[in-house]
C-alpha cells in the first residue's frame, strides 16, 4: 500500500489501477451489448470523469459518438437558490440514447440535475455511467445503471478524483487515512 500528501492531508491506497481497469471493462461489456444499435451519445461530465471516460471509450467497440460537458454553477435569486446548468453541449439530442458518464454518484444531485435538463432536451433515453457510487449517501430516484465500482461514505481522491484541485493525476484511487491524519 502506498500513500500520498495532498494539502496535508495523508490519502493512502484503496483501489488500485488494474481493479480500476478490470471494472471499468465489465462496465464496458454490458454497454457493448445494452446498447449495440441505439448509436449512443456518451456525455463526459467534466472534470473528474476524464480518466474513466477515455478508458470506457476505449473498450466501447459499438457504433457511437462522444462529447463533454460541464454542470456550472451560480447564484440564482433568493427564492430559487443554486442553479446548475449544462453548458458545451451542441449535439442535437433529441430522440437519441444518451449515457451520461460521471466520476462519482453521492447525494445524486448533479446527475438528478443533469437527467432533467436532458429530459427537457428530449433525449428518448438517458442512462449513467459511473465510476463510482455511494449508495449509502444517494437520496434520488434516477437509476444509476452503470456502477463500476461500488463505495461506502469515505472520501476519495485520484483517477480524475480531487481534494480541493489536487489529486486528479493520480493512477489509483486513495481514502483519507484516518488513522494517519489525526491533526
Ligand atoms: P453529488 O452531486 O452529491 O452526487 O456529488 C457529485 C460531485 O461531488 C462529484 O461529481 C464530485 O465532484 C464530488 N464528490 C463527491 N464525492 C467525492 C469524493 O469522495 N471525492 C471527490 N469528489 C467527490
Ligand atoms: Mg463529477
Amino acid at each position: 500500500m502506498s500513500s500520498v500528501v495532498i494539502h496535508g492531508h495523508t490519502f493512502k491506497t484503496k483501489i488500485s489501477s488494474s481493479e480500476i481497469q478490470k471494472a471499468v471493462a465489465e462496465v464496458a461489456k454490458l454497454i457493448n451489448k445494452d446498447l449495440k444499435d441505439k448509436k449512443p451519445l456518451f456525455l463526459a461530465v467534466l472534470n473528474g470523469s476524464f480518466m474513466f471516460a477515455a478508458d470506457l471509450m476505449k473498450k466501447v467497440n459499438i457504433e457511437c459518438e462522444i462529447s463533454f460537458v460541464k454542470v456550472a454553477s451560480y447564484e440564482g435569486t433568493s427564492s430559487t437558490g443554486k442553479i446548475k446548468q449544462l453548458i458545451g453541449l451542441n449535439e442535437d439530442i433529441k430522440g437519441r440514447t444518451v449515457v451520461i458518464v460521471e466520476d462519482i454518484v453521492d447525494t445524486g444531485n448533479t446527475i438528478e440535475n443533469v437527467w432533467d435538463q436532458l429530459k427537457a432536451l428530449g433525449v428518448a433515453d438517458i442512462k449513467i455511467a459511473t465510476l463510482l457510487f455511494k449508495p449509502n449517501a444517494y437520496t434520488k430516484t434516477v437509476p444509476i445503471e452503470y456502477a463500476a465500482i461500488v463505495i461506502p461514505n469515505d472520501f476519495i481522491v485520484g483517477y480524475g478524483l480531487d481534494y480541493k484541485g489536487l489529486g486528479r493525476n493520480l493512477e489509483d484511487i486513495y481514502v483519507l487515512d484516518y488513522e494517519n491524519d489525526k491533526k
